[in-house]
Order: C-alpha cells, then structure tokens, then sequence
C-alpha cells in the first residue's frame, strides 16, 4: 500500500507504536475513530427522531430483543458431550460465543502428558502462545519448567498444562468476568477427563474460574478441594517474573506439592 509517507518517518512511526506495547497490526488501513464516533452519534439521533414518541407516556413496551442462546448453557451442553479429550478440542474449536476466538491466531488446548498425576491450570494464552498454539511457551512457561524441574517434574514426562482461556484476549487484557464463565464448564470437562490426583491453580483468573474467588496472595500454598480433587493455588509465574522477591513462597508452595505426590496425593 502506498501511504506517501516518508519511509523513515513511517518506520520511526512504527518503532513509536512498538514502544506503546502494540504487537501486531489488525488491520490493512487506518481507521479514524474519531470520525467513526461522529457518525455513529449522528445515525443514533437519526434513529431517535424516526421513534414514534408514546402517547401518554404509555403504551406498548418496547419489544424483546432475542439476545440468542446462553453461551454458557451451550458450552456446558458442548463440553457434557466430549468424551475424549479430542472431542473436547473440537467442541471449544466450534464454540462461537466468546469473542476472543476472533482476535487469536490459535486455539491453545494443552500440552504435557494426559495421564499425568498433575494438571496445571493457568490463565489465558500470551502472544507467544496464540502463535505457538500451546500454553506457557513464552517467559513466564520458561519460567514454570524450571520451577517444575527444581521438584522432578516436567511437561514432556509428569504434568499437563492448560488454561482457563484457550484464545489470547487482546492485548493481553484481563479476561473478562462473561468470558471466564463461559469457558468454565470447559475447563471442568477437560479436568474430569484428565482425572489428575492433584490440581495446580496459578493465579487470581484461575482461582476465580474454578474456586469462585480471588484473593492469591491469601489463598496460595492453602491445599483446596475442586471437582473432588486437592487443589493447590500458586503465584502465577509471569507474577514471579515480576516480584521475584516473591520466588520464596512460590518455592514453599512446590516443596508443598511435591510433599502431596510422595503420600500419595
Ligand atoms: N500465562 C498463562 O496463564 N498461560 C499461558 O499459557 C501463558 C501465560
């Protein structure tokens, strides 16, 4: 596309927008919302004026709006089908409701070892991850494999990894509280067809989805029980990148887990 812009203004521009955190282009042609706003409040005046007004101040009520299906009463219908783990992908594959599946490259479904004693519940797909389709394959998974190793335990022999989310939200948002809730009855298939001894929680998203509350710095190292199973809340590694200071608790916490393996889970 020719912009007649000057190239290194054009790419010093780019650089700028880098700098800003922006990662990836979303589309081929600038768009001028400040323009798309005046004609969006211009088009809602128009729709006001063309309203009959009510006479009286009664009437009819206004019609019902059909808002579709509840997404979350289809994917639990979806994911009640899945009786493999290979359904279940195709299942969250074809879901349409949740509108983080249009922003991302990749459905993120799992790695490591189905029939691990360990499943590991972590919060949504990064950049690297949406391109890599896979979950914690970027800083924060690099980080979590050592943590892992330092207790004898690894993605390709001992563990299985998943997320709440299988779509990166864009710029790596927090998911939002309808987004969580309508990926949940997911999650809590793939949990019972997996059937690991223990669960590792990591993180606040996480706690939210699958204990119903938030609060890690309180709730970590604390045994839990989910879907009948011990369930173990811990710092969420790109947490730990950030406060490595914090790396002791989170120590604590793997030492606690690798504990519950030895007696037996
Ligand atoms: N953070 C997560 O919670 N999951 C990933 O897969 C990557 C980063």
């Amino acid at each position: 596309m020719d912009s007649g812009l000057d190239w290194h203004y054009a790419r010093a521009a780019l650089e700028w927008q880098l700098e800003l955190g922006a990662d990836e282009a979303i589309g081929e042609a600038p768009v001028d919302r400040f323009a798309v706003e005046v004609e969006l409040q211009a088009a809602r005046a128009a729709a006001a004026v063309a309203q009959p007004a009510p006479r009286g101040g009664g009437g009819m009520p206004p019609p019902k709006i059909d808002e579709g299906p509840d997404p979350v009463a289809v994917a639990k219908q979806a994911a009640a089908a899945a009786a493999t783990l290979d359904d279940l992908r195709a299942a969250m594959a074809a879901f349409e409701h949740c509108e983080l599946k249009r922003g991302a490259r990749n459905l993120v479904f799992s790695d490591g070892v189905a029939e691990a004693r360990v499943m590991i519940v972590g919060e949504a797909p990064g950049r690297d991850e949406d391109l890599q389709g896979k979950p914690f394959v970027g800083r924060a998974g690099q980080l979590l494999d050592r943590m892992l190793g330092a207790i004898g335990l690894s993605r390709a022999e001992s563990v299985y990894i998943t997320n709440v989310l299988p779509w990166r939200p864009p710029q790596n948002r927090d998911p939002k509280p309808d987004e969580i809730a309508m990926m949940t009855p997911f999650l809590a298939r793939h949990i019972e067809l997996v059937a690991p001894e223990v669960l590792v929680i990591m993180g606040n998203i996480s706690c939210d989805a699958l204990l119903g509350k938030r609060g890690i710095t309180r709730l970590r190292g604390k045994w839990a029980e989910v879907q009948g199973r011990p369930a173990l809340p811990m710092f969420h590694p790109a947490y730990l990148l950030r406060q490595p200071q914090m790396k002791r608790e989170a120590w604590a916490d793997l030492l606690e887990l690798k504990a519950k393996l030895r007696a037996g889970a």
